[in-house]
């Protein structure tokens, strides 16, 4: 399919940025995609036998950085294919694929995760979402799951990661991090107002009520500090970021007069020597039942 076929299959989303064309965007998600992965200890850090899955699903796979560094570490695994909504950052995945030499096993396709997946019932060992509270809004959290779970081998592996505010030793960039979550509330996609952990608290529940069973969970503290790789590339990730949210809060918490400044400020705070970001992160994982209808779960 031709890229600009593609496009034409994009559905509108609930993605907090809204602007599929914007760069910075891009450019965040490859930058936040690579720091959040190293971070993390790795792909898979927390799987017994990576080795002997067989196929692999990415939904809201962003730029793919992910789902390629699997196939990368681990060519036993046959089959991946990451899922996005977004035709741009698919393009970019499947150019990236070539060029790392794994185009042969990944493959990349829009679909919109709100819907069904179009893939058949069982058919992959693991499936993987990460940072799906960027367009699922609670209310959508039961039926994501089901087909998460549907298209999952029983015995298969669902796997969700979900994050924090943005934190660190800037008090600017706190109060930025607390108005993303007050416009994600706002929006629909936060549980608890002003309780960054409401999310990743509540991941076990929503797993096991599509009767995802055996669910674990991996807790990360993500420590950046200026200066080291990983402190340069959170810097970015807010940089973009508090940039492309803008239209969000200008949505959901109205217009801010003194934006502005407080972005500036937050440049200039994550810009001092002793600057330490920090960022919280849950993974949570179980095995998949097999196929059922969701009305056994609710
Ligand atoms: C915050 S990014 C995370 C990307 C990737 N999972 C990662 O961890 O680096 C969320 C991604 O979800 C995609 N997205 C938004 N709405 C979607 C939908 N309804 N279905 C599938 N993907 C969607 C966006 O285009 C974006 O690439």
């Amino acid at each position: 399919m031709s890229t600009s076929e593609e496009a034409r299959k994009e559905q509108p989303s609930t993605y907090f940025v809204q602007d599929r064309e914007n760069q910075s965007e891009f450019d965040r998600l490859r930058v936040q995609d690579q720091m959040v992965t190293r971070g993390m200890g790795g792909v898979l850090p927390e799987q017994p036998d990576p080795e002997k899955l067989r196929r692999v699903l990415d939904v809201g796979c962003g730029t793919g950085g992910w789902l390629l560094e699997v196939a990368k570490e681990y060519p036993t695994i046959e089959t991946l294919i990451g899922v996005d909504v977004s035709a741009k950052m698919l393009a970019y995945a499947r150019s990236q694929a070539e060029e790392q030499g794994v185009g042969t096993r990944v493959e990349f396709h829009v679909m919109d995760a709100l819907r069904m997946l179009e893939f058949p019932t069982g058919y992959f060992s693991l499936v993987n979402a990460r940072f799906s509270v960027s367009y699922l809004r609670t209310w959508d959290w039961p039926k994501f799951v089901s087909e998460l779970a549907r298209v999952t081998r029983r015995g298969g592996v669902v796997r969700l990661t979900e994050c924090g505010w943005w934190k660190g030793n800037s008090e600017v960039l706190v109060r930025l991090g607390a108005l993303a979550w007050q416009a994600g509330f706002n929006a629909g996609h936060v549980f608890v107002k002003e309780d960054e952990d409401s999310l990743m608290e509540r991941l076990p529940e929503l797993l096991q009520r599509q009767g995802i069973r055996d669910i674990q969970t991996r807790d990360y503290e993500l420590v950046l500090p200026k200066g080291t790789p990983e402190g340069e590339s959170y810097r970015e990730d807010v940089r973009y970021g508090f940039r492309v949210l803008l239209p969000f809060f200008h949505k959901w918490v109205g217009v801010l007069n003194d934006y502005e400044q407080l972005y500036q400020q937050m440049l200039e705070e994550t810009a001092r020597p002793d600057f330490v970001g920090r960022w919280r992160l849950r993974t949570v994982w179980g095995s998949a039942p097999g196929w059922q209808t969701s009305e056994h779960f609710v």
